[in-house]
């Protein structure tokens, strides 16, 4: 089985949680994506929900399905919210915003009642730090916050390459207008303080460690589905 048949097979178990007259929040990336085109599957055969995107990527393929969309001013409560992450641990902490969307992916899920995780097993880690984590920022004053974010990180004993993302030769650009900063620290020894030192600094916007969000995991192997906290 490829990751492909993973993803997807962690997004069908997502599936089975789904009710009737839900308000789901819908993630972003490619395991994400697998959800929102089986979801758009049940909505045609008769499933009301009502959802809202965590970026205009998935909003554009949550229309494309005929899924009803709303927005979080419009509906401000969510029963659930299914994503993807890039790395998560046995606590159901997250690192998230390889496809640049963890800003409005955390607002999201801080809106919703409950949050599972789809994810292959190679998302699965002894502890946290694999992925670089991405910390979105204010472009005004980019090299003063790199700075900052490498003297703080490194009190934590975090250090590494701090690099500017980047696509096609330019600054990659996120849903709102923000720069990312990459930070390969490898290891993250305590990710609660580093969280909280990050949104400290004035030119972070958001980090993309999710500590306290997802109640729920299904990691798909080739050996089967293996859920971790509440699914
Ligand atoms: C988007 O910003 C991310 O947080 C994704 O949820 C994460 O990168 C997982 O993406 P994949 O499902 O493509 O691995």
């Amino acid at each position: 089985m490829n990751a492909e048949e993973l993803k997807r097979r962690a997004a069908a178990r997502a599936l089975d949680v789904v009710a009737d007259g839900m308000r789901l929040g819908l993630g972003t990336g490619s395991t994400a994506k697998h959800f929102v085109e089986l979801l758009g599957e049940r909505v045609r055969a008769g499933l009301r929900v009502v959802c809202v995107a965590t970026s205009e990527a998935t909003q554009a393929q949550a229309e494309r399905e005929g899924i009803p969309m709303s927005t979080l001013d419009a509906t401000p409560e969510l029963d659930l919210v299914v994503d993807g992450a890039d790395e998560l641990d046995s606590r159901l902490r997250l690192v998230k915003g390889g496809g640049g969307a963890l800003l409005r992916e955390k607002i999201v899920a801080s809106a919703s009642r409950r949050m599972i995780v789809i994810a292959d097993d190679s998302k699965k880690v002894e502890t946290l730090g694999r992925f670089p984590l991405p910390v979105e920022v204010n472009p005004f004053g980019l090299e003063v916050t790199r700075r900052q974010i490498a003297a703080a990180a490194a009190k934590l004993g975090c250090t590494g390459e701090l690099t500017l993302r980047r696509r096609d030769g330019q600054a990659f650009v996120t849903d709102g207008g923000h720069y990312i900063i990459d930070c390969h620290f490898g290891v993250l020894p305590d990710p609660e303080a580093l969280a909280a030192a990050l949104v400290a600094i004035p030119g972070v916007v958001e980090h993309g460690l999710f500590i306290g969000l997802a109640t729920g995991v299904v990691l798909a192997s080739a050996g089967g589905v293996i859920e971790m906290g509440e699914v």
